[in-house]
Formats: C-alpha cells, sequence, structure tokens
C-alpha cells in the first residue's frame, strides 16, 4: 500500500488526486500545496517546496513511500534527487534528465543525434545577436523562434514574416526570460497531439492520445494559453502513429537518456506535430499536462497509485493497467475574461455541485481559492469542467451541460473543444 505525498496545485494535480484515491493501492495521500477543490478530497500540507532536503525529512517523518510531482519547476530545480538520496521513491526526472524541457536546446541536440523526427533547427548564445538575425533573415517563413530555457508556456513565437521573427529575436536576446539563448527553427505543417508515456528509465507505457486547443478563441483564433480545453483519445493519432512514436521517438530517447548516464523515469510528455499519419517531435515536457492530464486520466482504467509507483521503482507493471481508453472524455477549461492577458480575481464562483450532479462529470480545481468561506476566482484557468461518454460526442454535451451550470462573472471558454476530431 502506498503513501503518496503530490507536489502541485493545479487542475493537473486535481486529476492525479482524484485518480490516486481511486487507485486500491492508495493508503494515504497528501497533497502540497493543493487547492480549494483537492483540500475537498485529500489532505493538504502547506510544505516548502524550494527547501528540498526538509521535503524529503518530512516524507520520511510521514513514512511516504511514493512522491508524485506535477509540475516542471522543482524537477528542474532538482527535487527528485534530493528525495532519492534520501531513499524516497519519486515518480518524476533527475534534475539531469529534466533537461529535456528545461532546455529546448539540448532536446533538439539529443533528438537530431539520435534520428527521432523533429524540425530543422540552430541554436544561438546571448552573444549571437547578429548570428542569428542573419540566420532568420535567410530562413523561410513561417520560421518558430524559441526561447531555449523555461519560461512558462510564453517563450515561443512562431512567426509569419521576417519582422516577427527579427522582434522575437530581439526580445530574447534582450534578456526578456534570462540569459539561455534562442532556438530557430523550421515550421512543421500538421495537427497537433500530445502522448504521454510513463516511463521507468528502459520500459514505458503510452496512455491515450490527446488533443489540447492553445489558442483563446474558438476556431483557433486569439492569443495562445496554456490550454483551454482537451479531449482523449485524439482520433488523429491512429495505431499506426501510435506505434512510430513507441518505436521512432520515446524508445530511441529512452535508450539514449540511459547512454547518457541520466534515465528518465516519469511521465514524458511527448509534443507531437502529426502529418500524413507520421509524427514529428514539437517538444519534450518531463511531467503530465494541463488540461490534457484531466482528459487522459478520466478514460485510464487502472490503478494509478500502483503504476507510477511501479515505475518510480524501475520496474514498470503493465498489469496496473486495463484499459488506457475507458470511452472518451472531453475537458473544457471555464477561463477568467481577458486571460491570457489581465483578469481579475476573487470572484464568487457557483453550481458546481449542480454541474456535478451528472455523475460522468468531474469539475477539477484550476484557479480558484476561498474567500471568508466563499469559493472564488483566483486565476487565468479557474476550472476545467470534464466528462466521460461512451463516445466523444456524449463527452462534449456532457461537459458542455455541466459548463451552463456553472456560474462567475468572468466566465469565459471556448465552444469548440473536441469539434476537430469530427
Ligand atoms: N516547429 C514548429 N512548427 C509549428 N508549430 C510549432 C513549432 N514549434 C512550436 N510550435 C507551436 O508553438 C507551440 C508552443 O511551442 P512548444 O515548443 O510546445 O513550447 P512551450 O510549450 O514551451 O511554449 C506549440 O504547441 C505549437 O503550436
Ligand atoms: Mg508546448
Amino acid at each position: 500500500m502506498e503513501r503518496i505525498l503530490l507536489i502541485g496545485s493545479g487542475g493537473r494535480e486535481h486529476a492525479l488526486t482524484v485518480a490516486l484515491l481511486h487507485s486500491p493501492s492508495c493508503e494515504k495521500l497528501w497533497v502540497a500545496p493543493g487547492n480549494p477543490g483537492i483540500a475537498r478530497e485529500a489532505e493538504c500540507v502547506a510544505l516548502r517546496l524550494d527547501d528540498h532536503t526538509d521535503l524529503a525529512r518530512w516524507c520520511e517523518q510521514q513514512r511516504v513511500t511514493l512522491v508524485v510531482v506535477g509540475p516542471e519547476q522543482p524537477l528542474c530545480d532538482g527535487l527528485a534527487d534530493v528525495l532519492r538520496q534520501h531513499d524516497v521513491d519519486v515518480f518524476g526526472p533527475s534534475k539531469a534528465a529534466s533537461q529535456l524541457e528545461g532546455s529546448k536546446g539540448f532536446s533538439k541536440d539529443l533528438m537530431q543525434r539520435l534520428s527521432i523526427p523533429t524540425a530543422p533547427y540552430r541554436r544561438f548564445g546571448m552573444h549571437e545577436h547578429a548570428a542569428a538575425t542573419d540566420y532568420v533573415l535567410q530562413h523561410a517563413v513561417p520560421v518558430v523562434i524559441k526561447y531555449d530555457g523555461l519560461a512558462a508556456g510564453k517563450g515561443v513565437v512562431v512567426a509569419a514574416t521576417h519582422d516577427e521573427a527579427q522582434r522575437a529575436i530581439d526580445d530574447m536576446m534582450r534578456g526578456m526570460f534570462g540569459d539561455d539563448g534562442v532556438v530557430i527553427e523550421g515550421f512543421l505543417e500538421g495537427e497537433e497531439v500530445s502522448v504521454f508515456a510513463i516511463c521507468d528509465g528502459e520500459r514505458f507505457l503510452l496512455l491515450a492520445p490527446a488533443q489540447d486547443h492553445k489558442r483563446a478563441g474558438d476556431d483557433d483564433t486569439g492569443k495562445n494559453t496554456g490550454g483551454m480545453g482537451a479531449y482523449a483519445p485524439a482520433g488523429i493519432a491512429t495505431a499506426e502513429v501510435m506505434e512510430r512514436v513507441s518505436t521512432s521517438i520515446v524508445q530511441p530517447l529512452l535508450r539514449g537518456m540511459t547512454e547518457m548516464g541520466t534515465p528518465f523515469i516519469g511521465c514524458l510528455f511527448c509534443g507531437l506535430m502529426v502529418r500524413d499519419n507520421h509524427p514529428s517531435v514539437v517538444e519534450f515536457n518531463v511531467r503530465f499536462g494541463d488540461p490534457e492530464t484531466q482528459a487522459v486520466l478520466s478514460v485510464l482504467d487502472a490503478d494509478v497509485a500502483a503504476l507510477l509507483a511501479s515505475a518510480a521503482r524501475g520496474a514498470l507493471d503493465p498489469s496496473t493497467v486495463r484499459s488506457t481508453q475507458r470511452g472518451s472524455a472531453c475537458n473544457v477549461v471555464l477561463a477568467s475574461a481577458g486571460y491570457p492577458d489581465q483578469y481579475e480575481k476573487g470572484l464568487p464562483i457557483a453550481g458546481i455541485d449542480r454541474a456535478e450532479e451528472d455523475p460522468q462529470v468531474t469539475v477539477f480545481h484550476a484557479g480558484t481559492a476561498m474567500k471568508n468561506n466563499q469559493l472564488v476566482t483566483n486565476g487565468g484557468r479557474v476550472l476545467g469542467v470534464t466528462a466521460i461518454g461512451e463516445t466523444l460526442d456524449e463527452a462534449m454535451r456532457r461537459s458542455y451541460a455541466a459548463v451552463e451550470k456553472i456560474t462567475y462573472a468572468t466566465k469565459m471558454f471556448r465552444t469548440d473543444i473536441g469539434k476537430k476530431a469530427r
């Protein structure tokens, strides 16, 4: 039986909370810091996430058998390494392996060396402003400019013109996000899909493919966001595509990481562009994605606690999974008007209980807070309304029916999550 500490506070962690609590192998679950939705189901603890040694000691005292890390920052900061030094099992990669997300240049160099399909690219350091400018002016548009380090989802510009590309390089080389330099890469045509691989360093298991909706407005218009909704499984990732993800992407990557002495243990998020049944890697992340996780875990029929624990211990156990695709799930993000720019916080939220009267609906909390005993908005993405159904159509109908029952003054959402699938 597992005594689990889950790290994080968003919709992804709320979805993980529900999945872990439904696991026969879960004896006890703490979440640090959690959020008001998580607090209704599990014990939230106010641990300092930046003091890794203190966190490890707390785990020893509470006899924690498994730590599951939600967000990338603590992983890139080396939390998993410190926990392992204290003999605490962790589902999440080491600091060295987290470079797959922490440095886009690292990840591109590795993919090139391992012949993993990805867009052609070049890396430029902060001292190479002029060279980057020359390169981009000779490059066909659209062209993609990426800050090399972590940028909270704001460090990528898909430039349609040379002017736009030049501005992006100027901004990044001026240190807008830090001093990690830039990657300039070719534009990939196709449709995006996210595939999560649960990895134990050597073996892996692919979960249901999911499709996120990154733009703020319907029909993929407006600004880029952290994600406005997702559905799973995504039909664009056919069996042939999934086979290629296994053999041409995840397998060589895990082998390459092990050969470098930095085996990957955790959730490998493959951000893919699919064209004519061929996937190319847009990026890797080293943790579950948000909001896709809400949909992917909703169709996963497994003892998730046992699955993640087995991976953390280097002995992935596929028998913990009955099905990765039990029906379909649709997740609609309820955001705050103005997101991803300025938005108001602290507005009262009502109707979640009514929305959850449908037993197939779960409302995950992303950016909420309690103020004087009242649930209020506290972020750009507020809630994730997720429904399951035998078909995607059914899941979409249920989630949008539930969306109607939730009210707050700045409520904003896309009305077309899942429509791309048809
Ligand atoms: N080479 C590319 N071709 C086409 N679109 C891209 C390419 N690279 C990134 N994008 C678009 O930009 C988005 C963000 O890029 P990504 O590499 O995922 O960075 P991050 O998630 O760290 O912001 C992607 O989801 C995709 O829509
Ligand atoms: Mg991305």
